[in-house]
């Protein structure tokens, strides 16, 4: 989708980190706003920015957990009731566990897969008719690299994200089978940069809070995983900006971190050796 001006970009976690600097390209663009988030201090700081630096962007909010089909469909109603229809999808809103995958309680799959996966499967499940029925606009998922690379200590996460890449894939050929090719996709597959993704705690719900007791390993992994997203040498605000071109260029696939499709060739070959498993922290 070329032209963004006065088109409606709908943002879910757009109160912090790559939500909040979606929210301030896209007004920078001159779109207007719907931002849905948990965290309601975090969307209304993500307005008074969008206000400081985009003056006059028309922009609606709402607290939502997108893990609540429910709560989805009221936030497009909302969307169709604000604005008319919504052109620019991003699903956007995630979180992490971390710990040896037979640890994880079934609250931390509960609550990880009800953002990351479900939260995605609602979303398209909601905003995509809107779309259709108009015929165009542009739904983008936010994966990882972590959808392709299986790290250690973060089963729950890597499961998630690789069904994030699945659902983009598939939802773009579902699209181009129904003829709808100004309808476009793309999956974001970034490495790890500094937002608030390593303290996901802060907005986990009570009736989800069982977990894991951490033992040294998984706390090292959790330190380690902090590092690097502090240390992540891409800003936020640069992988929204190549994202919002990826949207303008059509293009499917997002990668900022370029070394991440080497290690997906190297997993290829690994896979194509059919012996030891990859191990992305330490490729051979
Ligand atoms: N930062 C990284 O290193 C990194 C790398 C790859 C992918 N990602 C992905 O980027 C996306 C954005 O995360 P971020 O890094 O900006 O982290 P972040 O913690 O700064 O932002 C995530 C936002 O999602 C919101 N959120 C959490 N649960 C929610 C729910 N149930 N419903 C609605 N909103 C909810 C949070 O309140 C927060 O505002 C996530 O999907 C994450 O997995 C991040």
């Amino acid at each position: 989708m070329q032209d963004l001006k006065d088109k409606v970009a709908v943002i879910t976690g757009g109160g912090s980190g790559l939500g909040r600097e979606l929210a301030l390209c896209c007004a920078a663009r001159g779109m207007k706003l719907l931002l849905g988030d948990v965290d309601e201090a975090g969307i209304q700081e993500t307005l008074r920015l969008v206000e400081e630096r985009a003056p006059g962007t028309e922009s609606t909010t709402m607290r939502l957990d997108v893990s609540r089909l429910e709560q989805v469909q009221a936030f497009a109603e909302l969307c169709k009731t604000r604005f008319g229809t919504a052109h620019l999808l991003f699903n956007n809103a995630g979180v992490s566990v971390n710990g040896p995958i037979w640890e994880n309680t079934q609250a931390d799959w509960d609550w990880v897969l009800g953002v990351n996966l479900y939260g995605v499967v609602w979303g398209i499940k909601t905003f995509t008719p809107m779309m259709l029925e108009q015929g165009e606009g542009h739904i983008v998922n936010v994966a990882s690299a972590a959808g392709w690379l299986n790290g250690p200590s973060a089963g729950i996460y890597n499961v998630s994200k690789c069904s994030v890449v699945a659902m983009s894939e598939t939802l773009a050929l579902d699209l181009r089978d129904a003829g709808s090719e100004k309808i476009g996709v793309s999956v974001l597959c970034p490495a790890f940069f500094p937002t608030g993704i390593a303290d996901s705690q802060r907005n986990r719900p009570a009736d989800k809070a069982d977990t894991i007791e951490r033992n040294e390993i998984a706390e090292k992994r959790a330190q380690a995983l902090k590092y690097a997203v502090e240390h992540g040498r891409i800003p936020a605000s640069d992988v929204a900006e190549m994202t919002l071109k990826a949207v303008e260029d059509d293009q499917f696939y997002i990668f900022p971190h370029r070394k991440i499709k080497q290690l997906i060739a190297m997993r290829a070959a690994a896979a194509d050796q059919e012996k030891d498993v990859f191990d992305s922290m330490n490729p051979q």
